[in-house]
């Protein structure tokens, strides 16, 4: 089936847990991996997959297949990208729980998390178990990079996202407005 369409169906299926209509542009996809330069002792985690637009992207930072691992809650998009990208290894799971995923995938250490859980629209006591998850990555020393769509970028749960983070790591690095994606958004990243 066609991405935007299995994209949507899925949408429609759990509208606040998918967050968006379609999926990420190449040019946002483009961006999210902007700099990044995994390998197997510090490996990608990308977190809400989906049908796998930043996969494509990810995939041709990768030198091999022990370098990346993907979170994805729903199980329809999980064998959507599991027959795309045979060589990647998935896990259905929920993000809550990505370090124990990630431990038990016995990959090597997290250098990078790939995000894009729709944090506007989870309900706050999702978002704060998967803060506690992000804390405990970047404590090892990691980079984590989101998306925030322009449009929801001053709702409470953006900025909340934004603080919780801040606090913890400074400012982002905030790229400009990336108009070719539908909605505009900034990609946002912070470092340890
Ligand atoms: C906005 S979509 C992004 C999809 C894709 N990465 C892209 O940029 O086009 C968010 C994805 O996060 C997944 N998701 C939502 N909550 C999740 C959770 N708790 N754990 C893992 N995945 C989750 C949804 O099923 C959806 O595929």
């Amino acid at each position: 089936m066609n991405d935007n369409l299995e994209f949507l169906q899925a949408f429609l299926k759990n509208p606040l847990g998918v967050g968006s209509i379609a999926p990420s542009s190449p040019e946002l996809s483009q961006r999210m991996m902007d700099g990044i330069v995994p390998d197997k002792d510090s490996i990608i985690l990308e977190l809400g997959v989906g049908t796998g637009a930043l996969t494509k992207y990810i995939q041709k930072t990768l030198s091999g297949e022990d370098c990346y691992l993907g979170i994805e809650l729903d199980r329809k998009l999980v064998s959507c990208i599991r027959g795309k990208y045979p060589d990647l290894k998935f896990v259905r799971g929920d993000a809550c729980n990505a370090h124990a995923l990630h431990r038990r995938s016995k990959l090597g250490k997290v250098g990078f998390v790939i995000c894009s859980l729709p944090f506007v629209s989870l309900p706050n006591e999702v978002n704060q178990k998967i803060y506690g998850e992000i804390e405990k990555f970047m404590e090892q020393g990691c980079v984590f990079r989101t998306y925030q769509y322009a449009h929801g970028f001053y709702l409470p749960s953006a900025i909340k996202l934004r603080e919780f983070m801040r606090n913890r790591y400074g400012v982002s690095e905030r790229s400009s407005l990336i108009v070719k994606n539908v909605p505009p958004a900034y990609t946002l990243t912070w470092r340890t």
